[in-house]
């Protein structure tokens, strides 16, 4: 059913400005009757940071920013969900147009800037829809405006810990204004110290809620290694590798969109995002786990990016050209992997690749 969805849907909606049909795919999976995908094969199920999920494929955040959709998600077969990026204050973003297909390329890019209802919306949404289980992360972010932007993420895990299986502090949008400055080591050092406080704060009435945190891809391999170190000292849960680039590699052929600012997502982006998760899975030496994001499209990608060293993957561009069977495409592509190798989980081969892909030449 999927599948022929796709084949109606797609060509239709890529001759929509794309905010426009991504405001029609949040409200298909809002108010459609879908069908439950089938239960995941066994095989695929995967235990990180404390939570056990049915498989492995989760979608990326900035699709379902208001938590609207959450539950239409879960059942096309998502494994687990991240909504956001929240901020405490409703906010409208940057000014349109400020999404752009690269179609030539299977590429987006973005500058949004945390257009969201705000964090009160978004609590009530999920606290609506709780009972329902499946694993629904939630990503995190500081006002554009905000005097404090620490208190922001801190004030956000206060607020919605009852209502999240997991957070991710987003610090790597390159949309807010010097927000990827709190990925310098003393400002993440603070951030983290205020975070961890918060999520333990939370425990006593959440249960443990995971924090993780999400880096650019963009960040020097000396930037790396502050940032691994701090997140090992502070306890965090574990990282999410990788958010959007403002790198615009010169195997690019839209190049007249290429110009607009945002960060560049979708296939161009999966070298780059590949080599930062394993350079991330080696500096972390097996301490907390990495959900792998950027580019991935296919069964292959999805392995190979496993095998850099993600215990899970997000997908978010890949959908808006290979269409919503993406998500059970790879899932039968990884079982049929795991199967063929005679392995019993995707443990298994988790950063199998890594040391092998840090020594090859840089990605461009
Ligand atoms: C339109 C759009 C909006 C996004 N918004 C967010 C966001 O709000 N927060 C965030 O952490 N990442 C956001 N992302 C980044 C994605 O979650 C993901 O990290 C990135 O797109 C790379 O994955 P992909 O190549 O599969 O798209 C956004 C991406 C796109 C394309």
């Amino acid at each position: 059913m999927i599948r022929a969805f796709d084949t109606m849907t797609l060509p239709l909606l890529r001759l929509l400005d794309p905010e426009v049909a991504h405001r029609l795919a949040v409200n298909g999976l809002r108010v459609l009757p879908l069908t439950q995908a089938p239960a995941s094969d066994p095989l695929l199920a995967i235990r990180a940071f404390g939570l056990n999920f049915p498989n492995p494929v989760g979608i990326g955040a900035g699709f379902d920013k208001n938590a609207e959709a959450a539950d239409g998600l879960l059942r096309l077969g998502f494994g687990f969900v991240e909504v956001g990026t929240l901020t405490p204050k409703p906010q409208g973003g940057n000014p349109r147009p400020r999404l752009f297909r690269l179609e030539a390329d299977e590429a987006v890019i973005n500058r949004m800037g945390f257009n969201n209802d705000g964090a009160e919306a978004a609590l009530r949404r999920l606290a609506a829809r709780a009972s329902h289980g499946g694993i629904v992360g939630v990503n995190i972010g500081a006002n554009k405006d905000s005097s404090d932007r620490v208190a922001d993420y801190v004030n956000l895990i206060d607020m919605m810990a009852p209502v999240a299986s997991y957070f991710t502090v987003n610090i790597s949008s390159p949309n807010t204004p010097g927000l990827r400055n709190l990925q310098n080591a003393t400002e993440l050092d603070d951030l983290l110290a205020r975070v961890t406080e918060a999520r333990d704060r939370a425990r006593a009435r959440a249960g443990d809620t995971p924090l993780l945190l999400k880096i650019a891809p963009d960040l020097t391999l000396s930037e790396l290694d502050d940032v691994v170190q701090i997140v090992r000292a502070r306890r965090i849960d574990g990282m999410i590798v990788s958010n959007t680039t403002l790198m615009r590699p010169p195997s690019l052929r839209d190049r007249a969109t290429a110009r607009e600012a945002g960060g560049l997502s979708g296939r161009p982006l999966f070298g780059l995002s590949t080599r930062m998760v394993a350079e991330t899975f080696v500096r972390a030496e097996g301490a907390f786990p990495l959900v792998g994001v950027g580019g991935i499209d296919s069964g292959g990608a999805a392995l190979t990016k496993i095998r850099a060293g993600a215990t899970l993957i997000q997908i978010y561009s890949g959908l808006i050209y290979k269409g919503l069977g993406l998500v059970e495409a790879i899932k039968a592509d990884l079982a049929s992997t795991l199967r063929r190798t005679n392995r019993a989980s995707l443990t298994e081969i988790v950063g199998a690749d890594a040391a092998t892909i840090t020594a090859e030449p840089w990605p461009v």
